[in-house]
């Protein structure tokens, strides 16, 4: 049995998690946040008391974690981190981190395990160019700046959390920076994938023109 492989990738903000979990919700197949991962790893270093760039740490913390996903949770060593991983303390350091080859490769090989036996909608960073290069259907989504940063600014509003608009578009622009220039898996726009451009353009929307894309390939 042939199973899709549906990959989104793209910078902070663009939209990737929401619209990959609809996405998934309507064709009923697994939704994996290759995001979350990254993220978990840096929660486990930052409450390990290590040096963000302290690599050969990390690189031994990442050979010996044991961290499991579910389709809405995930774990490190037990602990449901689905929130703590969303923290502002997280989001600053996660690039550092990701940047680091072993970690990657530890975390990639994860990722393509869940797209083995499974249908999957897989966001990230290099999924189109890295993790599964042979996907059927791969989704390059963007948005202006201003757009990701008022996104992101007004979630972190909507859940009580004191944060300043500048702030916000500046950590943004960092991350998207330390993303696109680190040397081993890069942001970029595979080939073959199709740019979608959804400033302005509400979720649904966004999920609509996906559906689109998908049916006029199979
Ligand atoms: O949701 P948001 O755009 O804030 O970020 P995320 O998808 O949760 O990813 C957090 C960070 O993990 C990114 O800024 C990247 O540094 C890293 N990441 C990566 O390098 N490769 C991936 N496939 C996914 C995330
Ligand atoms: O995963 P990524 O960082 O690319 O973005 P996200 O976490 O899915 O989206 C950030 C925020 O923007 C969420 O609150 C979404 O509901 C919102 N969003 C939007 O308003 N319009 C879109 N077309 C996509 C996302």
């Amino acid at each position: 049995m042939k199973y899709l492989q549906i990959a989104i990738d793209g910078p902070a903000g663009a939209g990737k998690s929401t619209i990959a979990q609809k996405l998934a919700k309507r064709l009923n197949i697994t939704y994996i946040d290759t995001g979350s991962m990254y993220r978990a790893l840096t929660y486990k270093v930052i409450k390990e008391n290590i040096n963000i760039h302290n690599k050969e740490q990390i690189i031994n913390i990442t050979n010996n974690v044991d961290m499991t996903i579910s389709q809405d949770n995930i774990f490190i060593d037990g602990e449901d981190v689905t929130r703590n991983i969303r923290s502002q303390e997280v989001t600053k350091s996660v690039s550092y981190i990701a940047q680091i080859p072993e970690v990657r490769e530890c975390l990639v090989r994860l990722q393509q395990k869940f797209a083995t036996n499974n249908s999957v909608v897989m966001d990230g960073r290099d999924i189109g160019t890295h993790v599964l290069p042979n996907a059927a259907i791969k989704i390059f989504l963007t948005a202006s700046i201003d757009e990701r940063a008022h996104r992101r600014y007004n979630e972190l509003i909507q859940k009580g959390e004191a944060v300043v608009y500048e702030d916000i578009k500046e950590s943004i622009k960092a991350r998207d920076k330390l993303d696109t220039e680190r040397q081993h898996a890069p942001l970029k726009k595979a080939k073959d994938a199709i740019i979608l451009d959804t400033t302005g353009l509400d979720v649904d929307i966004v999920v609509e023109k996906i559906i689109y894309i998908i049916s006029q390939k199979s």
